[in-house]
């Protein structure tokens, strides 16, 4: 399967169902960390949960909905980036990520979301790309920033966990920001 040098003895491939066992691996590592930021469903306890979020993933990147991509860092898994919504009709798609604590501070979230947007924007004609998370996620806003995403508005109170509601926040870049930015950045 292809693979995406992202520097630092990193690169990223698509993560897919034969890939259950390192993921569940890399989740034991993960687990408590991601737990408070992402979906729910997401945060799987054993292999079985680990194989059927791939299975859902793998089914959905089937349909064009969605993509699950894994970062390799020196031979391990240590996170990913995704497209968790992927709607090539309306040319909009939404991105989301997430490390185990050893791989944060690499910038590989941040290179591996600009391969996707690249991708997205110059190969699938996406027209606006998306992220949401909690409004008190600040390491997470910071790589929307890094994108060049603009931080559009705050969802009050919509994002339960932990017995708390908390405020959620969307940022997006558009097609035509991508490319200015990518041609200015030479
Ligand atoms: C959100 C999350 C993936 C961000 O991880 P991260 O390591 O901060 O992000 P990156 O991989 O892009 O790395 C950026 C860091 O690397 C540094 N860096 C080093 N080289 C870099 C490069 N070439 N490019 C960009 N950043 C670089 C940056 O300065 C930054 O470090 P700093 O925060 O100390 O300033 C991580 O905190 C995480 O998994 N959190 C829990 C799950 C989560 O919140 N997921 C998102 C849900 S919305």
């Amino acid at each position: 399967m292809f693979s995406v040098p992202l520097g630092d003895d990193a690169e990223l491939r698509p993560l897919e169902v034969w890939h259950a066992e390192e993921f569940a691996a890399h989740l034991d590592r993960a687990r408590e960390h991601i737990r408070p930021w992402v979906g729910a469903s997401f945060v799987t306890d054993d292999l079985d949960g680990a194989r059927a979020t791939l299975r859902r993933y793998a089914e959905r990147r089937a349909e064009d909905s969605a993509g699950l991509h894994g970062i390799w860092l020196d031979g391990t898994l240590v996170g990913g980036v995704m497209f968790v919504e992927f709607h090539a009709a309306l040319g909009v798609c939404e991105l989301g990520c997430w490390l185990e604590p050893a791989a944060e501070g690499h910038g590989l979230v941040t290179r591996g979301c600009h391969t996707l947007l690249d991708w997205a924007f110059t190969v699938r004609g996406m027209h606006r790309a998306e992220w949401r998370c909690r409004s008190d996620n600040e390491r997470s806003a910071a790589v929307a920033r890094r994108l060049g995403m603009t931080r559009e508005g705050v969802q009050r109170q919509s994002w339960p966990s932990g017995g708390v509601r908390h405020d959620k926040e969307l940022w997006a870049v558009l097609a035509p920001e991508w490319r200015a930015a990518r041609a200015s950045a030479g």
